[in-house]
């Protein structure tokens, strides 16, 4: 991870900010936070530029619920694709996450390839779409809490806290669905073998009797335990190029971006979403 975060995070992360660095403001979230780790997702899987945007549509369109049909449609070509990619690379192995997968062997065997089309196939939703929700909630909180983000420019070892207590805040993942293996009782409710649960991971992260004063975003608190990367046998596998993506994207910021601040005579960001939750901007200004 930390590897990746050399020769992929800060290369992708630098060229964005690069393309406003001039105009001393931005829109945090349309030139930059939405794009960088899908950017990511592309380096380490080595896609070729050409197959990009095929990739993107089929990757979003997999999560269409409103069209179901299509959206099956596109699970399928999404498969097809990762199939052919992984034969390619079991032909000719790159230093790539494909490449990685496709030639591991536990037990003489390659790894089962239904699991490997299925892990790549959730990769853009599961790794793209929560770190750029993540990473955009992380800086809506420190813009609001100016004397916060001071803090961090002073000493950027509480980056790490920064990052833990916006996940705990407000968690780009709300809910978590779930069934019960067997009859149980929750909080003196019954729940029969079978039922659907959802995990509401933000109602942990704000649960009053474990944080105090839940509501407020706080980088200085002693407990920073939170729900976000859920818990269990599925706790979110890429949690820890989350962290690096979410750190480099920091010290990014704080290097190239002086007196960073919210633009006075541009709406506020507003955090949104009933499942997985982003403000749509974050217009800024800094010193050139
Ligand atoms: C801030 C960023 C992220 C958040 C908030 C997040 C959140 C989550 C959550 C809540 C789950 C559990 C879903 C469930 O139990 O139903 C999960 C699973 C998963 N995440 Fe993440 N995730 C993030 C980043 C990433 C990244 C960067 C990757 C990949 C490199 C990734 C890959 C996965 C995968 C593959 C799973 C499924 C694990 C399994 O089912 O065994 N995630 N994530």
């Amino acid at each position: 991870m930390k590897t990746w975060g050399e020769t992929i995070v800060d290369p992708v992360v630098n060229s964005l900010m690069g393309s406003f660095l001039e105009r001393g403001e931005a829109d945090l979230v349309q030139e930059f936070t939405h794009s960088y780790p899908f950017e990511v997702i592309y380096e380490q899987l080595n896609l070729p530029r050409s197959d990009v945007n095929t990739f993107q549509r089929l990757a979003i369109g997999q999560t269409d619920f409103d069209h179901m049909a299509q959206a099956r449609e596109a699970g399928v070509k999404l498969g097809h694709y990762f199939k052919s990619l992984i034969d390619a690379r079991r032909a000719e192995p790159g230093d790539d996450l494909v490449s990685l997968l496709a030639n591991t062997e536990v037990d003489g065997d390659h790894l089962p390839e239904l699991v490997l089309i299925s892990f790549l196939r959730q990769l853009m939703n599961a790794a793209g779409d929560t770190t750029y929700r993540g990473t955009s909630i992380l800086l809506t909180a420190l813009l609001r809490n100016p004397d916060q983000l001071e803090a961090l420019r002073q000493d950027r070892s509480l980056i790490g806290a920064a990052i833990e207590e916006a996940l705990r805040w407000d968690g780009p993942v709300l809910t978590q669905l779930r069934v019960a293996v067997k009859d149980t009782e929750l909080g003196g409710v019954p729940i029969p073998a079978g039922s659907y649960i959802d995990v509401v991971a933000g109602a942990v992260n704000r649960d009053p009797s474990l944080h105090e004063n839940p509501d407020r975003f706080d980088i200085h608190r002693k407990r920073l335990a939170h729900y976000s990367f859920s818990r269990g046998p599925h706790i979110c596998v890429g949690q820890h190029l989350a962290r690096v993506e979410m750190t480099r994207a920091l010290h990014a910021v704080l290097d190239h971006l002086p007196n960073l601040r919210l633009d006075p005579d541009k709406p506020e960001p507003l955090i949104r979403g009933m499942m997985m939750r982003v403000p749509e901007h974050i217009y800024v200004r800094f010193d050139r």
